[in-house]
């Protein structure tokens, strides 16, 4: 599925209303709130975008509900990494496809980290793969942007407090971002 950056801004305007996986929050509060921490640690905006726009594979599918429930995994750290690519390049496509694999690194090498999972994401774990191997963990952290997706991860495991809202300026923030950054 080809996307530009008018395409990106029109799906958050279409469907950022849309429930994010069972967390009581939206598609765009969600992206909105990982962003923003990613901004506040300081980031580099690739990483920056690569936040907003990790789970844009939801939005594209359209099985933004809570796909896990029905036993369903929708691949969308693939399909975000093929529509980015192209847009931004590897700073930001890469991390995005690695984040569900960073979950499964977390889990595996991180004592408590899947105790403070959500109950969504838990569930997702196991359609996922479950958690990595020691052989699986090292081939993990050995690719490039690794890093850069353990520390999206956080953001991602992070930005989902309901009581959080986006300003009015948010969906402009996006756009100058998207501007800023090329492949
Ligand atoms: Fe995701
Ligand atoms: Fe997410």
């Amino acid at each position: 599925m080809e996307i530009d950056r008018d395409g990106i801004a029109a799906l958050f305007a279409a469907r950022g209303r849309l429930a994010y996986d069972g967390e009581g929050i939206t598609q765009w509060q969600h992206a909105w709130q990982c962003g923003e921490l990613a901004r506040r640690a300081g980031a580099s905006p690739p990483l920056q975008l690569a936040a907003w726009l990790h789970d844009l594979g939801h939005l594209m599918t359209g099985l933004v509900d809570t796909p896990t429930l029905r036993g369903h995994d929708d691949r969308h750290e693939a399909l975000a990494e093929q529509a980015l690519q192209p847009l931004f390049g590897p700073a930001v496509a890469r991390p995005v496809a690695l984040h569900v694999q960073a979950k499964r690194y977390l889990v595996a090498t991180r004592p408590g980290y899947r105790e403070r999972l959500s109950a969504d994401s838990v569930r997702s774990l196991a359609l996922q793969g479950g958690p990595m191997t020691p052989q699986d963990c090292e081939e993990f952290a050995q690719q490039d942007h690794a890093q850069d997706a353990l520390r999206l991860r956080a953001w991602d495991d992070l930005g989902k407090r309901p009581d959080w809202q986006p300003p009015p300026d948010a969906a402009a923030a996006l756009r100058a971002l998207m501007r800023a950054v090329s492949p």
